[in-house]
């Protein structure tokens, strides 16, 4: 069964369309586990809590990348390629592409140098599709902001437009190079819209891999 990763900048709508892609999936009669980045399992949280604290001012760029890449690898070996095994569905909250853009790219680091760390950490282990939640850099300040009112920006979304003008180029370019792995899908249009653009293209991978378990 398909390993399935969402990636975008923050406010682009993700959570609600993994959401309602799971349920979906498990209305057909399939098991689906759903998890995210960093974080997922106890190492993770812990490592996710260190890079989004604020007063960690000293992390330098190659460590946020290992860090994010220390997730990963544990979220690898303890979920993800289980659950594959078991056949279930996975849909991931952020992948590999997310360090090839905030790191990569937004940090400077080099979108090679870092998918090389990656490819190490996730044991060459690649999503079969990734639906790319494409905004403008402004709605998705507009979007994280309204979020604010309940808790401050974390560590990653202090930093300038131009930093997250660079993840999203990354990002697109991520999607112009692997079109066949990588949908990206206009995000600022109304939920149901998505939900139902996601279910299609869900639909044909499954038909197109002969996953037949899918009820009519
Ligand atoms: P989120 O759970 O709200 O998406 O927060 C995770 C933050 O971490 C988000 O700002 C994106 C950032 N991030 C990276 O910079 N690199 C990564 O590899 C991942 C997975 C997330």
């Amino acid at each position: 069964m398909p390993f399935i990763t969402f990636e975008g900048l923050d406010g682009a709508g993700k959570s609600t369309q993994i959401a309602r892609l799971a349920q979906r999936l498990t209305a057909q009669g399939l098991h689906v586990v759903c998890t995210r980045e960093p974080g997922g399992t106890d190492i993770g949280d812990r490592l996710r809590e260190l890079l989004l604290d604020p007063a960690q001012t000293r992390l330098a760029p190659r460590t946020e990348a290992l860090l994010y890449a220390a997730s990963r690898a544990q979220l690898v070996a303890e979920v993800i390629r289980p659950a594959l095994a078991e056949g279930a569905v996975v849909l991931c909250d952020r992948y590999v592409d997310a360090s090839l853009a905030y790191q990569g790219a937004g940090l400077g680091l080099g979108v090679e140098a870092v998918a090389a760390v990656n490819r190490f950490a996730t044991d060459g282990l690649t999503p079969d599709l990734t639906f790319l939640f494409d905004v403008p850099v402004a709605v998705s300040r507009d979007r994280i902001s309204r979020d604010m009112d309940k808790r401050g920006p974390d560590r990653i979304e202090r930093r300038s437009d131009e930093y997250f003008q660079r993840v999203r180029t990354a990002f697109l370019r991520i999607a112009e190079t692997e079109p066949d792995r990588v949908v990206r899908l206009e995000a600022s249009r109304p939920p149901e819209v998505l939900e139902q653009e996601i279910w299609a293209h869900v639909q044909n991978w499954l038909s197109k891999h002969d996953r037949g378990a899918m009820r009519e």
